[in-house]
């Protein structure tokens, strides 16, 4: 099976006045359908830009970036954006929750950006997603009425809301306390073992340990590669 994600000689830079700032100094990196990847590496190193990329975000300055067979550096932003819906799913580390809309309403936004009809169907579908992520109680809370797991869950389920092959999470758990973590690590898990393609960066030893694939960034560029053991 060919990989989901192919980088090849990525180079990202930010040009600051004259300054210009080389953060990404050619990436290789290719990763299979399936697979469970930890990112991690100091601050600074480069993470969140490579993940950035990786979720058509951002596009890199040089190097080519394939996600399932199509090179998206060639893409216009509205090939890019659909992409993104059809491919990708990103949860961050402050949830990025809109705090008027309830939990269920939350779970729809990529659809209402997507300029797709909301509908009874589309609101049953984002239902059970709130039920999966075990909220099925809260459909009608607002950001600011949940816990910061609860909330890390309704970012989950709005990132499974197009079917996305890839999840990407920077920092997913970076704002939860350790028993918080271990509940959206394991909903992570099982995701992954339905077949999800999961890339997450974290500082964190004991949640990289739960990944498949380990790979630490340093100033830039891949200092190792290593597959856990179980
Ligand atoms: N928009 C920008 N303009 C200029 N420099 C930037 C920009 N974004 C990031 N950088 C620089 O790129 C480098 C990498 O930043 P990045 O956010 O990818 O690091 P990180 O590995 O995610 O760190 P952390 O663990 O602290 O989140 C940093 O030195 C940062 O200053
Ligand atoms: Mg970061």
């Amino acid at each position: 099976m060919p990989a989901i994600v192919q980088v090849q000689r990525l180079i990202k830079n930010y040009y600051l006045g004259a300054v210009t700032v080389n953060v990404l100094k050619g990436i290789n990196l290719e990763i299979e359908e399936g697979d469970f990847v930890a990112l991690m590496g100091p601050s600074g190193s480069g993470k969140s830009t490579l993940m950035n990329i990786l979720g058509c975000l951002d596009r890199p300055t040089n190097g080519e970036y394939i996600l399932s067979g199509r090179n998206v550096a060639l893409l216009n932003d509205d090939r890019l954006s659909d992409v993104r819906c059809r491919y990708l799913g990103f949860i961050f580390q402050s949830y990025n929750l809109l705090p008027q809309y309830t939990v269920v309403e939350n779970i729809e936004l990529p659809l209402m950006y997507q300029g797709k009809q909301l509908n009874e169907r589309t609101r049953a579908r984002c239902i059970a997603l709130a039920k999966l992520v075990g909220l099925g109680d809260r459909l009608d809370h607002r950001p600011l009425e949940l816990s910061g797991g609860q909330q890390q869950r309704v970012a989950i389920a709005r990132a499974l809301v197009n079917d996305p092959h890839v999840i990407l999470g920077d920092e997913p758990t970076g704002n939860l306390d350790s028993t918080t973590s271990v509940e959206i690590m394991e909903m992570l898990i099982s995701l992954n073992n339905a077949g999800k393609t999961i890339i997450m960066v974290t500082h964190e030893n004991d949640i990289a340990a739960n990944a498949r694939r380990v790979i630490r960034l340093r100033d830039g560029q891949i200092e190792s590669d290593v597959r856990n053991r179980n």
